[in-house]
């Protein structure tokens, strides 16, 4: 499960990151028809050595603790038989053992724990590793914040498993060797002693099977309460320009309600049960303290004997009360990890080939040769065999070429594909028929790493991370001097303002970047972009929040920096779609037409209403904040800009 692209950097990755975190010597086992346990036995097993290590040192721990009262016991009857017997080397042997013992409790739970923590972490960075790897397709149909998070749980339930499994079969082992001790005394006191176990395994069962699922419903409801919370702090900004404040309060006060029910019924049962179940056990101390006492009388058994069962009464009971947690914490395991292996079976769509090579010295020249493209989801009618099912299909029938050093536009309607031959090309789908080439190189044929190295794209909403604003510029080259931030920060017009904040380039962000308007946020991106020098460079509706003169800057820039760079425009806008060389028409997944702007416009007549009704459609939901509190100009339908 391990991708060659993660173990030897590439050339092509911008950042040739040392490896600081130890990787897992093991990953669970690909056969998904295996047990849970089995599947898990690989990671285990690559630390065996604590993990045995510390099951024989907890078990010489057990054998001490069921040693400790016949010592005890030896020295009662040799105290009451012979009165004046020195005691002393009683005393020794019970310190020894006990030391002995505490310090072993000390180490194996040591070992245990920490072979738990490293497994842990052996789950997280696989899991993360192979996120990292999943296909784009994946993230749309999952929520990922939600596979992370319930991630964390999961993995803490087996983490729980793998520590109490052994432990727990260990204080089988204890009992055994109790019983049998016993047995070798008195077998009628011995039957006397185990008679409340069953009624302790069963209190312990009826309390579960009443507390489990009360605990689940707890815990869904904090997650219900700790989602709105969630929701509420991070779309504090729609919730306050709705003055929506008090239904918001309301909402998370009602679900505060209801997880205090599912507390206060839960601590209610527990306390019903509790009395009896820590009493039950004395039970059993009573009646081997009546029948043994009597044995004791009648001389059969020595008053050391009666002392050390009255002691191994109690430590009979943990095996029974355990045993019904065990079934309990394996079941929560079993469940957990079928949710780690769900995502770990999931196999990355776009892979590179075996024999995948380099995109290397890029020209420039794109060809989208009749190109269809469905996402996945939307599959074509299961009654249609002939493979000719045409419904879904979000690019069908493609074509396009673009010539080194050329910037086209694409314009099309909302849903018309544009997003999508972008994505495309930068390979974060696979095409489903036709082929897109990179100076003859099908993208499918190069490395993910070197294609995306070579192809740089800018969305219209662009993320930003929370550090500094020079970070984020040269978060695909952290090695890039400030001259370089600073001149990619020139040519995205982005340079004035950085200079004047407070802070200037080490001017930390906020979340998401939400502490710049949306033209800032547009223009950092596009300075990010600038900085990694991609030889063919999209811009995705990425200068919309952008005052048109700003853009106009921003074209000459990239002209004068770079001629021979291979552009796609997006856009929205007829003053950025004036800027190329070459305009396409798309509708419905195809290009419909090819020229100039003037060409188009003089002989297009689906070209001048596009454009007409792009004004109105015009990222009305895309845009959050016009830029730089410009006035937003508008587009004048079928106007200049040439
Ligand atoms: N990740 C996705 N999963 C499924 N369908 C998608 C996805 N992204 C876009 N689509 C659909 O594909 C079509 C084209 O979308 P897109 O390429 O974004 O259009 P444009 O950029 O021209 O507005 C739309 O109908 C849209 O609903
Ligand atoms: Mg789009």
């Amino acid at each position: 499960m391990t991708s060659p692209a993660l173990d030897t950097a590439s050339p092509y990755e911008p950042v040739a990151v040392e490896r600081r975190y130890a990787r897992p010597k093991a990953t669970i086992h690909p056969d998904s028809s295996r047990g849970w346990l089995r599947r898990i036995l690989p990671i285990v097993g690559a630390h065996r050595f604590l993990f045995f290590g510390s099951l024989a040192l907890a078990l010489v721990s057990m054998l001490l603790q069921v040693a400790i009262p016949a010592v005890i016991r030896d020295a009662i009857d040799t105290a009451l038989s012979d009165r004046t017997a020195a005691l002393g080397g009683f005393v020794a042997w019970v310190l020894v053992l006990g030391i002995g013992r505490a310090v072993l409790t000390f180490v194996y739970r040591y070992g245990l724990y920490r072979m738990a923590f490293e497994i842990d972490t052996d789950l997280r960075v696989i899991l993360y590793e192979h996120l990292s790897r999943l296909s784009f397709s994946f993230f749309d149909r999952t929520q990922s914040g939600q596979v992370i998070s319930r991630a964390n749980s999961d993995i803490r339930s087996v983490q729980m498993f793998l520590v109490f499994a052994p432990l727990i079969s260990m204080t089988t082992v204890m009992f055994v060797a109790a019983l049998v001790f016993m047995l070798s005394i008195h077998v009628w006191l011995t039957v006397v002693a185990v008679l409340p176990l069953p009624g302790v395994y069963l209190l312990g069962k009826r309390l579960r099977e009443d507390v489990f699922p009360l605990s689940w419903i707890v815990q869904s409801r904090l997650a219900e309460v700790a989602e709105l919370v969630d929701e509420n702090i991070n779309g504090v900004r729609v919730v306050r320009s709705f003055a929506t404040e008090r239904h918001q309060i309301e909402t998370l006060a009602k679900a505060a309600t209801r997880l205090r029910w599912a507390g206060v019924r839960t601590m209610e049962t527990r306390a019903r049960y509790n009395p009896f179940i820590e009493n039950l056990p004395r039970v059993g101390t009573l009646g081997v303290l009546v029948y043994g006492g009597w044995l004791v009388i009648e001389g059969q058994i020595t008053e050391g004997t009666l002392f050390a069962f009255a002691t191994y009464v109690l430590l009979l009971q943990a095996p029974f009360r355990t045993l019904g947690l065990f079934l309990m914490f394996g079941q929560r395991a079993r469940a957990s990890a079928a949710r780690i292996y769900e995502v770990l079976d999931e196999q990355p769509e776009v892979v590179d080939r075996p024999d995948a090579v380099d995109l290397a010295e890029v020209e420039g020249r794109i060809v989208f040769d009749d190109v269809s493209f469905r996402y996945a989801g939307t599959d074509p009618d299961p009654a249609d065999t002939t493979g000719e099912d045409r419904s879904g299909l979000v690019l069908d029938g493609f074509t396009l070429r673009i010539e080194p050093g050329e910037t086209v536009a694409l314009v099309g309607r909302t849903g018309s594909g544009k997003s999508t031959v972008a994505r495309l090309l930068a390979r974060f789908y696979d095409v489903t028929g036709g082929a897109i080439t990179i100076d003859g190189h099908d993208v499918r044929d190069v490395t993910q790493a070197s294609l995306r190295h070579a192809v740089g794209m800018v969305a219209d909403d662009p993320f930003l991370f929370s550090t500094t604003l020079a970070a984020n510029i040269a978060y695909a080259r952290p090695d890039a001097d400030r001259a370089d931030v600073i001149a990619a920060a020139t040519a995205a017009q982005a340079h004035e303002f950085i200079a004047a904040l407070p802070d200037g380039y080490d001017e930390v962000v906020g979340e998401r970047g939400y502490t710049l308007s949306g033209g800032q946020r547009q223009r950092v991106a596009l300075a990010r972009a600038l900085l990694a020098d991609p030889r063919i460079l999209v811009l995705d509706d990425a200068t919309s929040a952008i005052d048109v003169h700003v853009e106009e800057l921003i074209h000459r820039a990239l002209k004068e920096q770079l001629t021979d760079r291979t552009t796609i425009v997006i856009a929205q806008r007829l003053s950025t779609i004036a800027l190329a060389d070459r305009v396409a028409l798309i509708e419905r997944g195809r290009v419909v037409a090819t020229g100039t702007h003037r060409e188009l416009l003089a002989t297009e007549s689906r070209y001048a209403e596009i454009l007409a009704n792009l004004t109105d459609e015009s990222d009305a939901d895309d845009v959050t904040e016009a830029g730089d509190g410009w006035a937003e100009p508008t587009p004048i339908p079928g106007g200049g800009g040439a």
